[in-house]
């Protein structure tokens, strides 16, 4: 099987009906938008910034901003641009992050300890690489121009994806920072949708993944039937109010509302709050991209891992959505803040759906190898690019993970 049918394999085709110039236009456009939105996000933070990797499972933005053109040089011009001119053999080893079949790579923990190259050559790399991928798009028999289109775009969704974790990954470092800095000064943390209320989902079969037109990543095929209810879906997100209450309640220290893994964890670790929170003269405040901030009463939590919304579904004697409930729920258009507030946990393990097939080749690495010992999340975050995520979207993480913007709804089985 050729790349392109691999590639297409990966994501859904695209509609037939393209305008005259096969969608070149649209599509150079959309390559611009994304790869300036990186750049733009890159330009408060300094070199200092931009190299510092604070843990093994956050990168630095330095490495975002190369590994996202990497996957370009990779996957689309060595294979589709035969007059392509790789920009420096070498950066095949450092920004290559997990894809095996792609060859040797740098070991992820020690991405921090890479300062060559500089953040000013890594810019030229993406210039480099933009300048080839534009003239590609513009230039390419017409009888090729599908398959580069689709290999585009998984591209732009990758690269999209990186744009939030630059965000996550740089306030992870800053918060290793005594000083607390701000990423940006004028941040304001998002404010919730209240309703109360549910949405009541009565037993039945209901069709979840990806199906019709328009992409989507491998992972939310193929779609299915799948067996939902009877369940209520809360409305609104859990505040940080009432995420309060549950740590005035002793929630961080009665064993019997948590998982095992989860009571380890947060005992080794000793959680007592949400992930960046701080006690400041008696109030509680949180690291957020603005700096430290008083705790909003009314913002949804954010910074909780998959163990700490598990015990607060319990304390309350409910239980988080599985995915199919929150997708079905979400389809009703009645659930609030499902997308741009913070990623909602699920109790559902990021496993295959049934039928699922992993592209044959490096690309098939992308998602497949993944699908064990995580959980989904579902909706987005704040932080998500526009356009980036959709109804059968499917996030995953493991279960100690606090660093990215994760809070979470409740669910309860009806009387
Ligand atoms: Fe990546």
């Amino acid at each position: 099987m050729t790349f392109a049918a691999r590639a297409a394999q990966f994501f859904k085709s695209k509609p037939t009906s393209a305008p005259a110039d096969g969608g070149r236009a649209a599509q150079l456009d959309a390559f611009r938008k994304v790869r300036r939105h990186t750049e733009e996000l890159a330009a408060p933070l300094t070199p200092e910034d931009q190299v510092v990797q604070s843990m093994p499972d956050a990168s630095p933005t330095k490495w975002h901003r190369a590994h996202t053109t990497w996957f370009f040089e990779q996957f689309l011009l060595l294979p589709h641009a035969p007059d392509y001119r790789v920009f420096d053999e070498r950066f095949a080893f450092l920004f290559n992050s997990y894809y095996v079949a792609a060859g040797p790579r740098h070991e992820r923990p020690k991405r921090g300890l890479v300062t060559r190259p500089g953040v000013a050559e890594v810019a030229t790399y993406r210039a480099h690489v933009d300048q080839a991928v534009e003239r590609l798009l513009t230039s390419c028999p017409a009888d090729q121009l599908d398959d580069i289109v689709r290999i585009v775009d998984i591209g732009l969704s990758h690269e999209q994806q990186h744009q939030e974790l630059v965000l996550t990954d740089i306030l992870h470092a800053f918060s290793q920072n005594p000083t607390a800095p701000a990423y940006d000064a004028a941040w304001q943390a998002p404010a919730a949708t209240r309703r109360d209320g549910t949405i009541d989902l009565p037993e039945g079969i209901h069709t979840i993944g990806h199906q019709g037109s328009g992409c989507c990543f491998d992972n939310e095929r193929p779609a299915h039937r799948t067996l939902v209810g009877p369940v209520r879906i809360a409305r609104a997100l859990v505040t940080n109010e009432e995420w309060l209450a549950f740590m005035r309640d002793g929630g961080y220290r009665t064993p019997t509302l948590w998982l095992s893994d989860g009571w380890a964890q947060a005992s080794a670790e000793g959680w007592e709050a949400p992930g960046y929170w701080r006690e400041v003269d008696g109030a509680w405040h949180s690291l957020t991209l603005g700096g430290l901030r008083s705790v909003d009463p009314q913002a949804p939590v954010c910074h909780i891992s998959y163990y700490e919304a598990d015990a607060f579904a319990r304390w309350r004697g409910r239980h988080l959505p599985s995915e199919a409930e929150w997708e079905v729920a979400a389809h009703t258009g009645e659930l609030d803040d499902a997308f741009g507030k913070v990623w909602q946990w699920t109790r559902s393990a990021y496993s295959p759906y049934p039928g699922f097939r992993a592209a044959a080749g490096a690309l098939g690495e992308y998602n497949g190898k993944f699908m064990v010992n995580q959980m989904v999340l579902r909706g987005s975050s704040f932080a998500t690019p526009e356009g980036h995520a959709r109804l059968t979207y499917r996030n995953f993480f493991y279960p100690p993970a606090r660093w990215q913007f994760t809070g979470l709804r409740l669910a309860d089985f009806p009387d």
